[in-house]
């Protein structure tokens, strides 16, 4: 009765264990995959939020603020904004920047049209939309 280990054995739960795993990577990836539409609700994505996240990119935003989690941790997460403060105060906010208050970060003047922010209003609204499973845990990043 032998009950070595041997060779043929290591080799066959290397790759055993290499297939399945993969299987699984390849499984979860789909199944995340086919779960998005339901979570970023792509078919609110209307033409001025397409033009408020250009404008998120353009004026380098995410350069200070994170978004839902991704992004420079020198100013709050801006994807849940829209819920926390609503549509006015976020373009009453950027049109008052920089606010000059002592000891406080400083966010510059962007010169924005009302056209403009109304887009970044929208863009920012549909981000607050998406199922992020409460990413990031902490509210203002
Ligand atoms: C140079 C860095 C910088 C850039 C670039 C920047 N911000 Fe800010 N932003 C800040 C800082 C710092 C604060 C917080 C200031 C404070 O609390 O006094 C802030 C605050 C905000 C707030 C209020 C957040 C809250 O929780 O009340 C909003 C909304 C905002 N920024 C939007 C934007 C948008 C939109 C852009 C791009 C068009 C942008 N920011 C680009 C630095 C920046």
């Amino acid at each position: 009765m032998s009950e070595t280990f041997t060779k043929a054995m290591a080799r066959n739960i290397f790759y055993g264990g290499a297939v399945f795993f993969f299987l699984l990577f390849l499984g979860l990836t789909f199944d995340t995959v086919q779960g998005l539409p339901k979570r970023d609700h792509r078919e609110n994505i209307t033409d001025a939020v397409v033009r408020g996240k250009h404008i998120w990119e353009t004026r380098d935003c995410v350069g200070c603020h994170t978004i839902l989690g991704e992004g420079a941790y020198f100013a709050p997460e801006l994807g849940n904004v829209y819920k926390r403060r609503g549509g006015d105060f976020i373009k009453a906010w950027i049109k008052g920047q920089p606010t000059g208050a002592p000891g406080r970060r400083q966010m510059p003047q962007f010169n924005l049209t009302d056209q403009q922010l109304d887009d970044v209003v929208e863009f920012l609204k549909w981000t607050s939309e998406i199922n992020t499973n409460n990413w990031p845990p902490n509210i203002q990043g």
